[in-house]
């Protein structure tokens, strides 16, 4: 029986950006990850992708809904709970440069979760803890002494991956870990994430833009726009039978390395405004780049609907 680990009701993250100017950046998103899974998180810059990750890590406070952590509600807890959580639940960056202190060395950027909370009894044990750690990420103890200037971008984001490995968690959202490297570097970081998934039993949100990664490594695939979840299911259905139009176009940008389906392959154009999160209107909010539109779709709101077999979309049309 497969166990959920991580269960979302509702979730909404609005920022206050000037008078009566409410961004909805996450208007009541709902999804579930079960554990030793991936979910991963698509949708275009700016929907929403990072403010859903910062606020189940609880960085941010969720203007509403629910957060099930294995079982637990952990919507809203005090700031001691919220440090215990930090050893189940991790965060790898988009750009390892930015994220990892310029002056702290490799070691000492590694054990800082350790110190602060007190894992290791002793300087031995949590040298030798720091030594395990790079080495499991295919670093070698040597590099604890070094800076972080020090390292190439893939061997970085390594680092990083080994900061946020270090308490043991069970939970670690991925935001575009991958995308600032190269592409050949990507695939071996995406399959030591794997890998770790597989040794360790994670749980990953793995947010990207790139599709075919997120195909290749999730298990689970949500569409967000402006806020909303549009689609939702499993990734091998999602990507081979797209229902909602918008991920319909997005699917269809993506190129595949394969020149007969080229050929008769045809782009759906997404025209038009990407419409703003500040104060939505009603209505879908794809609407005004839809090529399915109807009335309905510019006055009531579509919720996520099941399509059969868990794979849901949020479209009046379909
Ligand atoms: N702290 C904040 N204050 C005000 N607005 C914010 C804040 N954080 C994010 N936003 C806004 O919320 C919306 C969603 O931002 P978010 O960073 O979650 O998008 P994203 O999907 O991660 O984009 P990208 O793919 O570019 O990383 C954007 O309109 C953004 O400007
Ligand atoms: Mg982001």
């Amino acid at each position: 029986m497969s166990e959920t680990l991580l269960q979302v009701t509702g979730l909404k993250k609005y920022f206050n950006v000037g008078k009566k100017q409410i961004l909805k950046a996450v208007d009541d998103v709902s999804f579930s990850i079960e554990k030793g899974k991936t979910l991963g998180l698509v949708g275009e810059s700016g929907c929403g992708k990072t403010t859903v990750g910062r606020t189940l890590l609880r960085i941010y406070e969720p203007d509403g809904g629910t957060i099930l952590f294995d079982g637990q509600d952990i919507s809203h807890v005090s700031k001691q709970k919220s440090r215990e959580l930090t050893k189940k639940m991790q965060m790898i960056f988009q750009d390892p440069y930015a994220s990892l202190n310029p002056f702290f060395t490799v070691g000492e950027i590694v054990a800082e979760g350790l110190q602060i909370h007190k894992i290791c009894k002793s300087r031995a044990e949590e040298r030798e803890r720091v030594n395990e750690l790079l080495t499991m990420v295919g670093l070698s103890k040597d590099h604890a002494n070094r800076f972080p200037h020090e390292f190439s971008g893939g061997q970085r984001q390594r680092v990083g991956i080994a900061r946020a490995l270090a308490l043991d968690p069970e939970f670690i959202v991925c935001d575009e870990a991958i995308s600032a490297l190269d592409v050949s570097i990507q695939a071996q970081v995406v399959n030591m994430l794997m890998e770790f998934q597989r040794e360790l039993g994670l749980t990953y949100l793995f947010i990207a833009h790139d599709l075919s990664m997120v195909r290749h490594i999730a298990d689970q695939t949500a569409v967000m726009y402006l806020g909303t979840l549009v689609e939702y299911g499993d990734t091998n259905e999602v990507y081979s039978h797209p229902v909602h139009p918008y991920t319909q176009g997005l699917l269809s940008a993506v190129p595949v390395a394969d020149p007969d389906y080229e050929k008769t392959h045809q782009r759906i154009p997404m025209d038009g405004e990407v419409g703003s999160p500040i104060n939505p209107k009603p209505g879908c909010r794809f609407c005004g780049r839809c090529r399915k539109a109807t009335d309905i779709c510019r006055t009531e709101t579509p919720v996520l609907r099941d399509m059969g077999g868990g794979h849901r979309a949020a479209c009046h049309n379909v």
